[in-house]
């Protein structure tokens, strides 16, 4: 598979890559509202309209999230993906973060359906996955700007547009 491997992203990938993350920022924001509900539901009072509206959104996007990652996925494996630039310990770290990336991904959504139709404990590992996900997000956003503005080295160029002519 690695003699094949593609010279850049495609524009499908980068679309997908921005717009996932853009869902999942949305999350991971405004993800509590979906707590009020549940504790709404599970205790009988009232909730607010905008927890019931956020809440629902959490739910929709949280399913396109698992399904725009089942896509991203099936790309990744069908076309792949470019070597990485450099090398070294913090290449080696980098590439954990995205398969990383990729299991959170999936795992997010999943727990958080087995959380709302089923219950615990799978709300509560749910929730584990917030800080988590904080917690990759700024290493893998610091990573990305270290790229770009000190190494100048087209990384995140190449997340930006497609490097074919
Ligand atoms: C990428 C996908 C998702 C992310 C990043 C995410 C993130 C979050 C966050 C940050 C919270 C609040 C946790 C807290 O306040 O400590 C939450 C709660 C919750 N989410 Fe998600 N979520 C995702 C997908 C889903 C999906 C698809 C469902 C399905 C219905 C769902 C159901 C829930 C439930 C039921 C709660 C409340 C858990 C509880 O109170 O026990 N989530 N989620
Ligand atoms: C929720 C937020 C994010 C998630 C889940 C995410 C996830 C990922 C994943 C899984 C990859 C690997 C792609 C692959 O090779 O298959 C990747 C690559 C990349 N991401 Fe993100 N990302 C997020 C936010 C960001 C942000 C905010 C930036 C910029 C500041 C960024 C910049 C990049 C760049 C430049 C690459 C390409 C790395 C390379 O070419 O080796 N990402 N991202």
């Amino acid at each position: 598979m690695s003699a094949s491997r593609p010279i850049d992203y495609s524009s499908a990938q980068i679309a997908l890559h921005w717009l996932i993350a853009a869902l999942v920022l949305f999350q991971l924001i405004f993800g509590e509202s979906m707590k009020e509900v549940i504790d709404a539901a599970e205790e009988g009072k009232a909730m607010s309209a905008t927890d019931a509206a956020l809440g629902n959104a959490h739910y929709w996007v949280g399913i396109a999230v698992l399904a725009l990652v089942a896509l991203r996925l099936a790309l990744r494996i069908a076309r792949g993906a470019p070597a990485p630039i450099g090398e070294g310990i913090l290449t080696r770290v980098a590439a954990g973060t995205h398969h990383l990336f990729y299991v959170l991904l999936v795992l997010a959504p999943v727990t958080g359906l087995l959380g709302f139709y089923v219950g615990e404990p799978w709300g509560d590992l749910h929730e584990i996955f917030k800080p988590i996900f904080i917690i990759l997000i700024v290493l893998h956003a610091a990573g990305a700007l270290f790229h770009a503005f000190w190494l100048h080295d087209g990384t995140l160029r190449r997340m930006l547009v497609p490097q074919r002519s």
